[in-house]
Formats: structure tokens, sequence, C-alpha cells
């Protein structure tokens, strides 16, 4: 298959280029697009054949739902038996953002769609060129991160060629996404508010809005969680991460040693260190994610990077661990899973 590239001007999209890729939606076909996100997968969200394509291009187990992207809130009442009150007050801050809600789902969403489930999720983005793509398609887009299923999702059209050219109907490049983590899965559908999956809209900011919201432990490898996205391996590069917590001179510390004894044994060592930490470290491998007191610096970066260490063909990725805060709480959680838990508290 060949994977049309359609680059568009992200601030003002060309509308005919956009018509081309919601074509290829409305067939049936497969459409990676941008989003402030993350760059997702997309298909017709109520096409079940289309849906499953999206499932054998990503190499992702069937029984991972995939969220829906709409683009008006009318379109949410085609989807979901009834949208709960405490949802209201969130749609009204938050979206269009990145907070995808739980629902029940109608009789229109098929099971491919939510991997039998008989919730859907639910998410209006904020970003023109997916705005428009759904619009113009005249459906729901169904569309999980645009990477192969175990890997860090990609956050421009570059690394969404990476993985599925060949794989895809078409790729449209709007650019960098601005958070560079998911959306903030929450469940709605319990007495008090879950947090499935932390993401771009912060804990702080949804108990806000919602007063206490609890956290889903995702890493203690639960058998049958709530989100089933979260059983599987996630985010994770090539090389080995191994993620080091504690206070920041004991982190540099610890990382100096590890480097030492890693590369003692022939292995080629990155560090993923922050704006603050940087100069500490010496050699070719050691790249800043960004700054300590403004997370969304880090969260934007941090699997490009990862990425990007893939092709400096490092074997061990060393990774600074931030305060789990605001988007932090995001960014520790994708670092925590692409380690597979191998945490190390300095
Ligand atoms: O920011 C995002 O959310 C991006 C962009 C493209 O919108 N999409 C994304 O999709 O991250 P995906 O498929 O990579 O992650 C969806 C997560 C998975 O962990 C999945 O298990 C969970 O949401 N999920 C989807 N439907 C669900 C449902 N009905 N109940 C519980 N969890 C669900
Ligand atoms: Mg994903």
């Amino acid at each position: 298959m060949e994977t049309l590239y359609i680059k568009v001007d992200e601030k003002n999209p060309e509308i005919d280029k956009i018509r081309i890729a919601a074509e290829i939606i409305k067939k049936g076909g497969l459409v990676a697009f941008p989003t402030e996100t993350v760059y997702g997968l997309g298909a017709n969200a109520l096409d079940e054949k289309a849906a499953i394509k999206i499932f054998e291009a990503k190499k992702r187990p069937q029984d991972n739902p995939l969220i829906v992207h709409i683009q008006d809130i009318k379109e949410l009442y085609l989807l979901v038996k009834e949208v709960p009150q405490k949802a209201y007050s969130l749609i009204e801050k938050f979206w269009p953002g990145p907070l995808t809600l739980i629902f029940e789902k109608s009789e229109r969403v098929p099971n491919g769609t939510t991997g039998g489930l008989d919730t859907v999720a639910v998410r209006m983005p904020d970003h023109r060129v997916a705005r428009l793509l759904i619009r113009e398609s005249g459906v729901p887009i169904a569309a999980p991160s645009a990477n192969l299923s175990g890997k860090p999702s990609p956050t421009n059209a570059q690394d969404v060629m990476e993985d599925m050219k060949g794989r895809i109907d078409a790729v449209i490049d709007g650019g960098d996404s601005k958070f560079g983590v998911e959306s903030t899965v929450l469940d709605l559908t319990g007495d008090i508010p879950i947090i499935l999956r932390p993401g771009g809209i912060t804990k702080e900011e949804l108990e806000e809005v919602l007063g206490r919201v609890q956290v889903e432990d995702a890493i203690s490898g639960i058998e049958k969680p709530k989100s089933p996205g979260m059983k599987y391996r996630h985010y994770s590069p090539k090389a080995e991460i191994y993620l080091i917590v504690g206070e920041i001179p004991l982190q540099i510390k610890k990382i100096k040693e590890l480097a030492k004894e890693f590369e003692r044994k022939g292995f080629k060592v990155g560090i993923l260190a922050t704006a603050q930490t940087r100069k500490e470290y010496f050699g070719e491998n050691v790249i800043s994610a960004g700054d300590r007191d403004a997370p969304l610096t880090i969260s934007s970066n941090l699997f490009s990077l990862l990425r990007k260490f893939d092709r400096m063909g490092v074997d061990v990725i060393l990774a600074e661990g931030i305060p789990e805060t605001g988007l932090g709480l995001a960014v520790m959680n994708r670092l925590k899973r692409a380690s597979g838990n191998r945490i190390i508290k300095a």
C-alpha cells in the first residue's frame, strides 16, 4: 500500500487537502492526523470493518478499545446512552481539549470500535486539522495513537511514517503536537470519577470541577484493568529504560554511577536529563527533556526523544524522574510504563 503524504498549513489548513483525506475516511480507509496531544490513526468509528483495519495496521490487540473523536457536541448524543450531569461541567470547561470521557455506548457504536465493551470513550480534540477532518468526513472518527502497538506515540508526521509507511492510506502533516502526551481518560460511570490514564488535563484541573478524583494505579499489573490498554507494555523504545527517582542531587549521583557501570559492560548509554541538570553530565548521548518547572516542555518532547535515542543506537536510557504534579503525573506515568517498571530510588 502506498501511503499518501499530505502536508497542510496547520494555522490555516487548505480545505481541498483535508477533503482528500476525508474521502479516504468515508470510503473506509485509514488516515493519520495531528491532534493537540499526539497523532491519531483515524477511521470511521461507525464502520466496524474500517475500525478493525486500525487494529491490523497498529498490530494492536483487538480487546483494546479506541477513542472516538467528535468535533461538535451534537455528535456525542449519537454515540452514548446518556450524558451524566458531571460530564456537562467537564465538557463545558475542557472540550475541545485533551480529556477523554467514558460513557455507556449507544447501539450505533460497533463492538469493533469499543473492543466489545458496552462503554465508549469520546473526546473532542483541540486542533484545527483534526476538527476539519472530522467535519468533512461527516462521521465520528475512531483514533488510537498512530504508532505500532507498544512503541512511543508519534508527535509529528515523520514519526508516524517511521511506523506506518505502507500500512495506512494517508498521513496529514500538521506540525508538532503541543502536549506530546495523550489525553486524560476519565471514567465517570461509577460514584467517584477515576482517572484511567493521566494525560493533558491534570488531576488538579479536574479536582477543581469535580472535587475528589481517584487515579487508577496503571503500573501494578492488575489482571482486569478498567482500561484494557493499561495491561500492555507501552511507549517503549528499543533501548531499555531505567527511571531514577529521588532528590535531584541523589538522582544525578545515581545516574552517573549507573552510566559508568553500563558503559564498563560495553553498553551505549543515553541520559535523559532536564534543563536544570543537563550540565552535570558528560558525553555525547545526554539530552535535556525540558524544564522541570514547566512540565509541558518535557511532555511535548518526551516521545520524540525516546525515538531519537533509538536512532542514536543507545542500548540503555537513564531517565530522571520529575515531580508527579500537574503534567508531571502524565510524564511519569509514560516513563514508568516505558521502563517496564525498572524504577530505581536514588
Ligand atoms: O490523546 C489521545 O487520547 C490520543 C489522540 C489520538 O486522541 N489517542 C489515544 O488513543 O491515545 P489510544 O487508543 O492510544 O489510547 C486509548 C486509551 C487506551 O488505554 C484504552 O484502553 C482506553 O483509552 N479506552 C478506550 N476506550 C475505553 C473504554 N470504553 N473504557 C475504558 N478505557 C478505554
Ligand atoms: Mg496509544
